[in-house]
């Protein structure tokens, strides 16, 4: 087994500092950079949109895992793709044609993820399961940091790894939302491949120790 990956959020960080904050990430054992679009339709929160996105790509040394809390995301993925997205995860709940969403992300030669709200049951991805690269779970309502993690969600990590596994899919699972010290292994443990961590890993005292540790879990 591998150790997980670690993709801190810029959602916490400094909007005024986000060159330094970039910077941090690059010198930290962080393996993605994941980076929150909400456009407050789909979610009741604007965090920021395409042009900052290129501008965190211009400073980071490691890939953007770009989330796309928007309604319609198929009209945005090639621009996400042009402003630097190395993995685009587009919400099971805004996509009404998700299988040929995913292929539009696949043909744009990017990995494609899919977002799972916390009350959306993970069979449902079970007929595009093998196309995925990530299955995105979430652990929170999505719109803001520094939420309560949901403790239903170890259960929803298992069956997505079992059904992954009976599918013969090569998709690893990513949880985001009130990711910390004390659920990471558990997440681990239970199938996680990837940790999202906003406020966990920017509010610390030393965020590129934090980092250091929460991929110290397995
Ligand atoms: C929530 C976002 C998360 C958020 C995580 O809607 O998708 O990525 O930044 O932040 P924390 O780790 O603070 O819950
Ligand atoms: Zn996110």
């Amino acid at each position: 087994m591998n150790a997980p990956l670690i993709a801190p959020s810029v959602l916490a960080a400094d909007f005024a500092n986000l060159q330094r904050d970039v910077e941090m990430l690059n010198r930290s054992t962080a393996d993605w950079i994941h980076v929150d679009i909400m456009d407050g339709v789909f979610v009741p929160n604007i965090s920021f949109g395409l042009p900052v996105t290129a501008a965190i790509k211009k400073h980071a040394q490691k890939p953007l895992d770009v989330h796309l809390m928007i309604v319609h995301p198929e009209r945005y993925l090639e621009a996400f793709r042009d402003a630097g997205a190395d993995v685009l995860t587009v919400h099971y709940e805004a996509c009404p044609h998700l299988h040929r969403t995913i292929q539009q992300i696949k043909l744009l030669g990017v990995k494609a993820g899919v977002a799972l709200n916390p009350h959306t049951p993970v069979s449902l991805l079970q007929d595009v399961i093998a196309d995925l690269d990530l299955v995105l779970i979430m652990s929170v309502n999505p719109g803001f940091g520094g939420q309560k993690f949901i403790e239903r969600t170890y259960e929803r990590v298992r069956q997505t790894a079992a059904m992954i596994a009976e599918s013969g899919s090569n998709a690893i699972i990513e949880i985001d939302g009130g990711v910390n010290q004390s659920n990471a292994a558990l997440l681990y443990h239970a199938g996680a491949r990837a940790l999202v961590a906003g406020n966990f890993v920017f509010t610390a005292a030393d965020p590129v120790q934090t980092i250091a540790e929460l991929k110290k879990v397995w």
